[in-house]
């Protein structure tokens, strides 16, 4: 079986893998599509630390292959969204609709592949850069037959994590206002999220000046390039205190709500320094380990600032991706428009090129 693998230094596109049958609470997917989100990139370059060899990819769609003794919920033939998360389904995080705080959902790591005869790990519960990967039931999540598999991958990860952030976890209410830093596949997920949420202002920062396009394009209202502007001055200046002023940093005015798309410590800090009284950041990105952010407590306290992480939209998967679907169905939500390259496995690395370059909204596989 084709798939891609994490050797411990590299990604290689081999075929040399084979995959397990599913066992009773299992599934089997064949995977016709798999977005490459940027967290995959984070565990070649080490930024996520993940034990090698292990199966990348978890942003996919594919059909039911074959399942388990105990699976009720899908059948072969089925098109499915792959959910990363292998929550329990019994813990009270679970049943409280908060599945992204599930135990069970962070860290387990199974092994349903060999490489080369080895034992080969899967990464994210999902392993779907691979012909065929295996997931638990309440991962295989059926969809309408009518959404191309190209654009349902990206449900998986980027839509779920971007329109997630603002529905699920800010929960934007019409009117305020907001500043996205990172304009990739989580970024617009979050900008048109914003979009659905009828925030009034919603200001898009990256360091590539080509990006503005496809920032508007999703629902920006404002772009601001980083590499050549102050972001938190503009953001300042576009989302004033007064129609008249312009206050200094961690004044008043700036943004009711901030994302950062972007996964960096100075990003971050930009993200909390670009905020109103009483304005959220939202911390999506994913540095290396161990990294910091630091802001002046008073600057918090004294005027009700806040700063909240957010994993995977804190969605709930059975609810949020046929949620994704009908709002991609009513025309509401884009997904082919995020799709800017479709390449086969052996294309992985021009994705992963073009994706540094800043080319890319979603590069997307097919197997
Ligand atoms: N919290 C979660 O559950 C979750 C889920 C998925 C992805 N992520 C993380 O989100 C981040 C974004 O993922 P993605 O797939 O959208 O990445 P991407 O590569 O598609 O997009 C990143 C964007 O950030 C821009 N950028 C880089 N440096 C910048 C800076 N200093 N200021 C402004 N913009 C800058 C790039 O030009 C690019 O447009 C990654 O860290 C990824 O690991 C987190
Ligand atoms: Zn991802
Ligand atoms: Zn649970």
């Amino acid at each position: 079986m084709r798939g891609i693998v994490y050797t411990g230094d590299d990604a290689e596109v081999t075929d040399k893998l084979e995959v397990a049958d599913p066992g009773p609470t299992e599934v089997k997917v064949k995977i016709v599509a798999a977005g490459v989100c940027h967290s995959d990139l984070s565990v070649l370059d080490g930024t996520i630390p993940w034990k090698a060899p292990s199966v990348l990819g978890h942003e996919g769609a594919g059909v039911v292959e074959a399942v388990g003794s105990s699976v009720r919920s899908v059948k072969p033939g089925d098109h499915v969204v792959i959910a990363t998360l292998a929550s329990c389904g019994t813990c009270r995080a679970c049943n409280t609709g908060h599945p992204t705080m599930c135990i069970r959902s962070l860290g387990n790591v199974s092994t349903p592949f060999t490489y080369g005869g080895e034992p080969a790990s899967n990464f994210a519960a999902a392993s779907v850069f691979a012909e065929y990967t295996i997931v638990q039931e309440v991962q295989a999540v059926r969809i309408s037959k009518d959404v191309p598999f190209t654009s349902a991958c990206l449900i998986g990860c980027g839509v779920l994590t971007g329109v997630g952030s603002v529905l699920n976890r800010a929960r934007v209410r019409p009117g305020e206002t907001a500043a996205v830093f990172g304009v990739g596949g989580v970024g617009l997920n979050v900008i048109q999220a914003l979009r659905l949420s009828a925030a009034s202002r919603i200001v898009a920062v990256d360091t590539v000046a080509a990006k503005e396009a496809l920032a508007r394009q999703f629902g920006a209202t404002h772009f601001v390039d980083a590499s050549q502007a102050d972001a938190v001055e503009e953001i300042r200046r576009i989302v004033p205190h007064g129609p008249q002023s312009t206050a200094r940093a961690l004044g008043p005015g700036g943004v009711t709500w901030s994302f950062d798309c972007v996964g960096h410590p100075a990003v971050l800090r930009a993200a909390v320094d670009a905020l109103d009284w009483g304005g959220t950041a939202v911390a999506i990105g994913v540095p290396p380990r161990g990294s910091e952010v630091s802001v002046d407590i008073n600057n918090l306290a004294y005027v009700d600032r806040g700063l909240l992480g957010c994993r995977y939209g804190a969605s709930r998967p059975h609810h949020d991706i046929p949620l994704m679907v009908e709002l991609y169905l009513a025309g509401k939500l884009m997904l082919d428009e995020l799709v800017t390259e479709t390449r086969p496995l052996e294309g992985f690395r021009e994705i992963v090129e073009d994706m540094h370059a800043g080319k890319l909204a979603r590069g997307v596989l097919t197997l």
